[in-house]
């Protein structure tokens, strides 16, 4: 297992294109990275091409909120793998809950996208997540196999090319009620066990849902847990250097 610790910050629709330009300053200005650290943000798509530009000299890199499967065509509104790619990403997060859960995305839809970012060299980001009322019906277990199955069986994982999922649970995200890291560990251990059983690869796997200052560290202890995805505390420079000084 890799040493390194992931820091992921899911800007959402948190900030405009003149706010997001004005945080990838500051972060590049501001900040030091220990080597250890993988850092990148997830603009969003307005502002993705001139974040990666201000960020191009840094350790940090850029990642896309979303992505469509086909390249180029008749799709209104739509912004493909490719297409990313070439606006400077490295990553791309895939079926995250808001998208699964407000937009409608299903599981065979979350597989295309995993597929069209790996064919555009794209590294997908693979959200997962239980809801409360699943979770309350004892369905967590079920529910994370089946989104993990869908999105990997019989994939030919590329060699050299890391394998990331986020852990979030629903009814953590944005709503500060963060899962307990035991519980977290608990779901990463399963994630990773049936991740290697179906594509033989050991993932990175990240958590997700009301990361702060005060609790990121009760989640880096844990031997399962390579980092974390952080929503709305990475959208502001002192709460994010603060999760930052945690990894260092
Ligand atoms: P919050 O950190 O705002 O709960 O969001 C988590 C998330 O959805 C990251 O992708």
């Amino acid at each position: 297992m890799s040493d390194k610790k992931y820091l992921f910050a899911n800007w959402k629709m948190y900030l405009d294109h003149s706010e997001s330009e004005a945080l990838a300053l500051a972060l590049a200005k501001k900040l030091t990275l220990p080597e250890h650290i993988v850092m990148a943000v997830f603009p969003s798509a307005l502002a993705l091409s001139d974040v990666s530009k201000t960020l191009k000299d840094t350790p940090i890199s850029t990642g896309a909120q979303n992505i469509y499967w086909i390249d180029k065509g008749g799709y209104t509104g739509e912004i493909s793998a490719h297409m990313y790619k070439a606006a400077g990403c490295t990553y791309a997060l895939v079926g995250h809950s808001e998208r699964r859960h407000i937009f409608n995305e299903t599981n065979h839809e979350v597989r295309q996208k995993v597929e069209a970012a790996l064919a555009a060299s794209l590294v997908p980001v693979i959200c997962v997540g239980e809801t409360e009322h699943e979770r309350q019906s004892n369905k967590t277990e079920e529910t994370i196999e089946t989104q993990i199955r869908s999105a990997f069986h019989n994939i030919a994982w590329p060699e050299n090319k890391e394998l990331i999922v986020a852990y979030e649970p629903v009814w953590a995200i944005g709503t500060g009620q963060a899962c307990d890291p035991v519980e977290a560990e608990r779901m990463h251990e399963l994630i990773k066990k049936q991740v290697i059983a179906l594509t033989g690869v050991t993932p990175v796997i990240l958590y997700g849902g009301s990361v702060r200052p005060e609790n990121v560290q009760q989640y880096l202890n844990n031997p399962n847990i390579s980092g974390v995805l952080v929503g709305a505390a990475s959208a502001n420079i002192e709460s994010w250097e603060a999760i930052v000084d945690s990894f260092r």
